[in-house]
């Protein structure tokens, strides 16, 4: 019974943040809303804690807020198709909808090069810095290959930290839109993960360091 008024809930909160983005964001504080953990469903079961957390992350390539910073390229670069070579810093928002304004959930940091000659594809090494709700204060962290052109990207969860200790899964990632001009993305992302911090430190005891 909990499981089906869990699964009810979850068809309900992912109709209103397709059909009402918009009416989504301006029912919450557009700055904090320590309440608000829609975006964030636990799944666990027995000794496994198991979560998905389904949020919006905002791209902003120009202007006075931007967020992504290309810091070195190669000689390539200019003249590649897929701008080989560039690696960008970013720190973009993380939001609980797609609108810049909804709530923010936390920060999308790290590294992206451009690592394939041919087709536009990055090498991801990024930390999602969660600074809304629990799990304020901990991370969890990606690392692959990203093919943006793909509808749907993959990428393997290598870790965390905080609530997210000993964090394993994966990353499904999709443009929710992009616009070239205004050097403005916003990505879909969702995280399948498997966590928990029971680890045993009697192994260690006799670690005579
Ligand atoms: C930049 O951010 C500020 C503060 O959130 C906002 O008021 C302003 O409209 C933003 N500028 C652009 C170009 O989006």
């Amino acid at each position: 019974m909990e499981k089906l008024i869990f699964l009810g809930f979850m068809v309900i909160s992912s109709l209103s943040l397709a059909i009402f983005p918009r009416g989504y964001a301006s029912q919450t504080d557009p700055l904090y809303s320590e309440n608000d953990e829609s975006w964030f469903h636990d799944l666990s079961h027995g000794h496994h804690k198991t979560a998905k957390l389904h949020f919006y992350v905002q791209d902003l390539l120009k202007g006075e807020n931007q967020t992504v910073h290309e810091v070195a390229r190669a000689e390539i670069t200019s003249n590649s198709a897929t701008s080989f070579g560039s690696v960008r810093v970013l720190d973009n928002p993380m939001t609980a909808g797609p609108d810049i304004n909804s709530t923010p959930v936390g920060r999308f940091q790290g590294l992206v090069t451009s690592a394939d000659l041919e087709i536009l594809s990055f090498v991801m090494n990024i930390n999602f810095v969660f600074t809304a709700g629990r799990f304020r204060g901990s991370t969890i962290s990606i690392s692959g290959m990203n093919q943006v052109m793909s509808d749907r990207r993959e990428l393997p969860v290598i870790g965390g930290t905080g609530a997210f200790r000993f964090a394993r899964g994966y990353v499904i990632t999709t443009t929710y839109s992009a616009d070239m001009e205004k050097g403005y993305n916003v990505l879909e992302y969702t995280i399948y993960v498997n966590y928990g911090d029971e680890f045993s430190m009697g192994s260690c005891d006799h670690a005579n360091i």
